[in-house]
């Protein structure tokens, strides 16, 4: 994919990756890739046609006619259109969560997404937010960003992202979720959770994200930066 600028933010859940890949794209006016939904639309339509979750071959078919569609309306994340139905709450759970870390441990799950992955990166540019963008999905992306934060911090901002979003959570039993869910992601043999070796790590433990959001902006030559106020 030559002469298109792909920017890849990778990093563990609540790591801050949706909101600043999103105003990451949207200063640049870049596309942005959510591949989490993704994951989270398949396991989703899986368990609407009673697909068995464990049935490798039978989710990956899922995953080739599940039909994923991203809309904007007005501010805000864009909501998620799967087979024809806004399933953008639904999808935000952590249940949902739980579902995509668990086929998303499953090659041929992996490889359905391969291709309707790629066909984001257009031009101008493309900011792709999962876990193995720079690693898999983008290995020659020129820019690489690691996005993390302490375990306890990602949990609190997932808490409160959840209960902002009405969705009633404990804060101690999504802690050990999303430990697990992160367990689960870095230990598997297919695409684990982990820096691509030409990312930049980002820490944003007890940073404001108006100062993530630059230090993730500087990853990228001075030209690229802000051609909206150009
Ligand atoms: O980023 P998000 O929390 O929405 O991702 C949900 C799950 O989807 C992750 O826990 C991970 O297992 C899976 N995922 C993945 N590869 C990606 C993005 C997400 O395996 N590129």
């Amino acid at each position: 994919m030559p002469s298109i600028p792909i920017l890849t933010i990778d990093g563990p859940s609540g790591s801050g990756k949706g909101t600043i890949s999103r105003a990451v794209a949207e200063r640049l006016g870049w596309r942005y890739l959510d591949s989490g939904a993704l994951y989270r639309a398949v396991g989703l339509a899986a368990a609407w046609e009673g697909v068995d979750l464990s049935d490798a071959e039978a989710v990956a078919l899922c995953a080739r006619r599940t039909e994923i569609r991203f809309e904007t309306q007005g501010a805000g994340e864009p909501h998620v259109i799967v087979n024809g139905k806004d399933a953008t709450r639904q999808l935000r759970t952590e249940t949902a969560g739980a579902a995509a870390s668990a086929i998303a441990a499953q090659p041929p799950v992996r490889a359905a997404l391969v291709e309707l992955q790629h066909g984001f990166a257009r031009l101008p540019g493309l900011v792709a937010d999962g876990r193995d963008m720079g690693t898999v999905i983008f290995p020659d992306a020129p820019y690489k960003v690691f996005l993390t934060a302490s375990a306890a911090e990602r949990a609190q901002r997932r808490y409160k992202q959840l209960k902002d979003k009405g969705v009633s959570v404990n804060l101690d039993s999504l802690l050990h979720e999303i430990a697990a869910r992160d367990e689960r992601d870095a230990g598997r043999a297919v695409a684990p959770l982990k820096p691509a070796q030409d990312a930049v790590i980002v820490d944003s433990t007890g940073t404001a994200i108006t100062e993530v959001i630059e230090r993730v902006l500087a990853v990228l030559p001075e030209n690229l930066r802000s051609p909206r106020q150009a």
